[in-house]
């Protein structure tokens, strides 16, 4: 994984007040409260005293009970009591337990995961997705690695084959392009345009227009997509790191043409069924990939269908240094 960057990580609503939730993520034993604030905490669940999971335990006015002993931590990760020493007892000292910077927002929880200061402050987000759009939202277990899963987000050229009878209808095999741009050193922007094979071999970028901007696929590293659809329908992806071998994608599915109540529920959720039948065959072909990681020297014969996957792969090579 790569290290000090924001990582969505769990929808909001899969941890609900009063709670201690268990999850995986980043290849890590989390666990996961809200303060009486509704604040989330986000903190490695294991106890500092004698190592026990602290998911099992209570939430009590907003801090975290170790179910062992009793030791209650706030939501910094600070212990608040000992109740072996008694409630006047100073608190021992370097008793802390190991938590993450979080933020909160569009429906997700973010955590910042390395040893740097979280900067920038908050997360990076798709800003054009303002408050007036409805939002639904799947979220999706896959056995794949998340840079599988968002790299093939990035693939062009599997569209008539993986979704040839969903979003890749009509044999458009030919792969324009595709052309590619960094909107920033980590927001990948990419512009699709495939057609049939009507006898001209693909077109590199320089030899075409790039196509109107009103539909493209944007990425920012290292975990969220977004499919511009138009300007009033997205889709947007959310890929959690579980371990190496495992990711929870969330789907949200963004739109503002339907705006009756009614209305808006169902073109929600009867999008949302179409939604999971396309991610799921990505899916199938995703959890087959070998080998199981992205990686810019892993051995595959790429073409240039595959600018926008190499480029990722290139900025994600940067970030990791050595760290994967
Ligand atoms: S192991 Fe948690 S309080 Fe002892
Ligand atoms: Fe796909």
């Amino acid at each position: 994984m790569i290290p000090n960057m924001w990582y969505a990580v769990l929808q909001s609503s899969e941890v609900p007040p009063g709670r201690a939730v268990a999850v995986e993520r980043l290849a890590e034993r989390l666990v996961c409260w809200r303060d009486a604030a509704g604040r989330v905490a986000v903190a490695r669940d294991q106890c500092p005293h004698r190592g026990a999971a602290l998911s099992p335990g209570r939430v009590c006015e907003g801090q975290l009970v170790c179910p062992f002993h009793g030791f209650r931590f706030d939501t910094a990760g600070a212990c608040t009591l000992v109740p072996a020493n008694g409630r006047s007892a100073p608190l021992p000292q370097g008793l802390r337990l190991a938590s993450y910077p979080t933020w909160e927002g569009h429906g997700l929880i973010f955590l910042w995961w390395g040893q740097q200061p979280p900067e920038p402050a908050t997360p990076p987000w798709f800003e054009d997705l303002t408050p007036d759009f409805s939002v639904a939202t799947i979220r999706d277990p896959w056995r794949a690695h998340y840079s599988r899963a968002v790299e093939n987000q990035l693939d062009a050229a599997h569209l008539p084959f993986v979704h040839h009878n969903t979003i890749g209808r009509g044999g458009k095999l030919v792969v324009d392009g595709p052309w590619v741009e960094w909107c920033d050193v980590n927001r990948l922007r990419m512009y699709v345009q495939n057609r049939v094979d009507d006898g001209p071999p693909a077109r590199r970028p320089d030899e075409a227009p790039r196509p109107s901007s009103r539909f493209y696929i944007e990425l920012i590293l290292p975990n969220l997509w977004q499919n511009h659809l138009s300007p009033d329908f997205r889709l947007v992806v959310a890929f959690a790191p579980v371990n190496t071998q495992r990711t929870v994608l969330y789907l949200q599915s963004y739109q503002r043409f339907a705006r009756a109540p009614g209305l808006r529920w169902l073109v929600n959720w009867s999008g949302m069924a179409l939604n999971r039948y396309i991610l799921h065959q990505d899916r199938a072909v995703v959890e087959s990939q070998q080998p199981a990681r992205s990686s810019l020297r892993g051995g595959e014969l790429l073409i240039p269908a595959d600018l926008p996957i190499i480029e990722y792969r290139r900025r994600r090579q940067e970030l990791l240094g050595t760290a994967e």
